[in-house]
C-alpha cells in the first residue's frame, strides 16, 4: 500500500502540467470478463467498476483535467438481460446518491452524453438531480453517457440542424464544423484529447464518433474494475508523449 502510494506520486511528478490532456474519455469495459475469471456474477464486476469510476474521477479532476468523459451505458447495450441492465440502473442511482455531495463539494459539474428521457424514471430524476445541483460548478465537468450513441448524436444533431433552418434561425451557408459541434451533446466543449480503452477490444463501439477525429488513442487489456489511478496516470503520461500533427507536419 504504501509502495503503491510512493509509485502513484511519482507518477504525478512525471506529469507536465503545461501539457495535460483537456478532455479526456474513457470506454469502461471489461466488467463481465473481470467477474468471469472470479467465477463471480457479471453484477459484481460493474459494482467494483463504479468503485473505478470514483478513483478515476478524483484523480482527473486533482490533476486539473477539465473534461472527464465515461461511457456508462450505450444505445447498444439494451441488448443485454433486463436483469443486467436493471442492476446498472440501480448501480448509477447509488453511484449518485452516494456521490452527489462530494462531487458538489470538489465543484465537478455533472454533464449527461445521450438520450436520457428513454432512461428508467428513477434513474432519470436521479442524474437530472444531479446536473441541476452542480450546474454552477467549474473545476471539471464530468460527462456521464448514458443511452449515448455516436451515429444517434450525429443524426439527432442533423434532425435539429434542418429544423432550425426551417424556422429560419439559421442558413445552410453558415453550418460549418463549429456551429454543427454545437448540436451534439458535447456543445461548448473542446473535442477530446485522450481516448482510454481498457479490456483489450480496439474499437469505439460508437462512442463520440464526431468529436474524436484527432484523439489520440490508449488501449490496454486491463478490465474496467482493474483500472486504478497508476493506469490513468500512466495513460496521461503516454499521452505526452505523442506528437499531435492534426494533419500538419
Ligand atoms: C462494461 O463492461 C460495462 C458496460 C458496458 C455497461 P461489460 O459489461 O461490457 O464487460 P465485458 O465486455 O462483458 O467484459
Ligand atoms: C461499450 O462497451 C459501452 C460501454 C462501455 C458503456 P460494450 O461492451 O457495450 O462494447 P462492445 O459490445 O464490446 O463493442
Ligand atoms: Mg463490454
Amino acid at each position: 500500500m504504501q509502495n503503491r502510494r510512493k509509485a502513484i506520486e511519482e507518477l504525478k511528478n512525471s506529469i507536465d502540467k503545461d501539457k495535460l490532456p483537456l478532455h479526456v474519455a474513457i470506454i469502461m469495459d471489461g466488467n463481465g470478463r473481470w467477474t468471469k475469471q472470479r467465477f463471480m456474477p457479471r453484477s459484481a464486476g460493474h459494482k467494483e467498476g463504479m468503485e473505478r469510476v470514483k478513483e478515476i474521477v478524483e484523480s482527473a479532476s486533482n490533476i486539473g483535467v477539465k473534461y472527464l468523459s465515461l461511457y456508462a451505458f450505450s444505445t447498444e447495450n439494451w441488448k443485454r438481460p433486463k436483469e443486467e441492465i436493471d442492476g446498472l440502473m440501480k448501480l448509477l442511482v447509488y453511484y449518485l446518491r452516494v456521490e452527489l455531495n462530494n462531487l458538489n463539494k470538489n465543484n465537478i459539474k455533472i454533464n449527461t452524453l445521450g438520450d436520457i428521457s428513454k432512461l428508467p424514471v428513477g434513474p432519470r430524476r436521479e442524474v437530472e438531480k444531479a446536473v441541476e445541483l452542480t450546474k454552477n460548478n467549474n473545476k471539471m465537468v464530468l460527462n456521464i453517457a448514458l443511452n449515448y450513441g455516436g451515429r444517434n448524436e450525429i443524426l439527432k444533431g442533423i434532425k435539429s440542424i434542418l429544423n432550425d433552418i426551417e424556422k429560419g434561425k439559421i442558413n445552410i451557408e453558415d453550418l460549418d464544423e463549429s456551429v454543427f459541434s454545437d448540436y451534439l451533446y458535447t456543445s461548448g466543449q473542446p473535442d477530446p484529447d485522450l481516448l482510454i480503452r481498457p479490456s483489450g477490444e480496439l474499437r469505439l463501439s460508437n462512442f463520440l464518433l464526431y468529436q474524436i477525429a484527432y484523439t489520440e488513442f490508449w488501449f490496454s487489456n486491463i478490465y474496467w474494475p482493474d483500472f486504478r489511478e497508476e493506469h490513468f496516470l500512466k495513460a496521461i503520461i503516454d499521452y505526452q508523449k505523442r506528437e499531435r500533427r492534426f494533419g500538419g507536419i
